[in-house]
């Protein structure tokens, strides 16, 4: 997947108009709030990087497209808004103090399953013990759009439970993607043991 081309040529079916429902939700619960340290890996031209600065947060976002990159630096630039924007590979990449909050949205999916050890690896030594994943888990099972599926027995290996807590009763929420017929993502949040 060329992901700079995507950006440049306006190619980007998974990106939502406005705040993913599922932040939202997690604003209101208190879980994303003032003051807490914050990645949100991947972070193409979503609006969760002006919107949790604009909350207080301590924002970092790394993406490895210059377009994206670009794109969130003059929108906090307009906003006045600060976050820490990081162009390159974000699975090269390490916090300078510990996070509090992964926030994940169609990261996973987009890096080929090969990698998603590493990732599962950097996520849980980037965040401080106790430090929250929240993950947006996309369902699908076909190629295309964000590239892999993140089926919930695929995510119990990625994740185990020695290394992650898992919500009570299996409790994700569904958001369907607007643009992506519907395909819904899992909301839910892992601890980091
Ligand atoms: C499906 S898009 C999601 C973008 C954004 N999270 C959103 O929901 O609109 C996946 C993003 O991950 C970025 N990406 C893929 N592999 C990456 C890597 N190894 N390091 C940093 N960014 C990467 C892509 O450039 C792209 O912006």
């Amino acid at each position: 997947m060329d992901w700079e081309k995507r950006f440049q040529d306006n190619s980007t079916p998974w990106e939502r108009d406005g705040l993913h429902p599922a932040a939202q939700d997690w604003v209101t619960a208190g879980v994303l709030s003032a003051g807490r340290r914050v990645l949100i890996p991947g972070c193409g031209r979503s609006r969760e990087v002006v919107h949790f600065a604009r909350l207080g947060m301590q924002v970092t976002g790394f993406d490895l497209s210059y377009t994206a990159i670009h794109w969130q630096a003059g929108a906090l630039d307009q906003a006045g808004l600060h976050a820490e924007l990081v162009e390159g590979d974000g699975l090269a990449w390490t916090p300078a103090a510990p996070l509090d909050l992964i926030y994940e949205q169609t990261f996973l999916c987009a890096i080929p399953p090969g990698l998603r050890e590493t990732y599962e690896a950097c996520a849980h030594r980037w965040l401080k013990p106790g430090g929250r994943f929240l993950a947006l888990f996309m369902q699908k099972d076909e190629r295309g759009g964000p590239p892999y599926g993140c089926s919930l027995e695929a995510m119990h290996e990625l994740f185990p439970a020695d290394r992650w807590i898992w919500p009570e009763d299996e409790a994700f929420t569904p958001y369907p993607h607007p643009n992506l017929n519907g395909k819904p993502e899992l909301g839910g949040i892992l601890t980091r043991r």
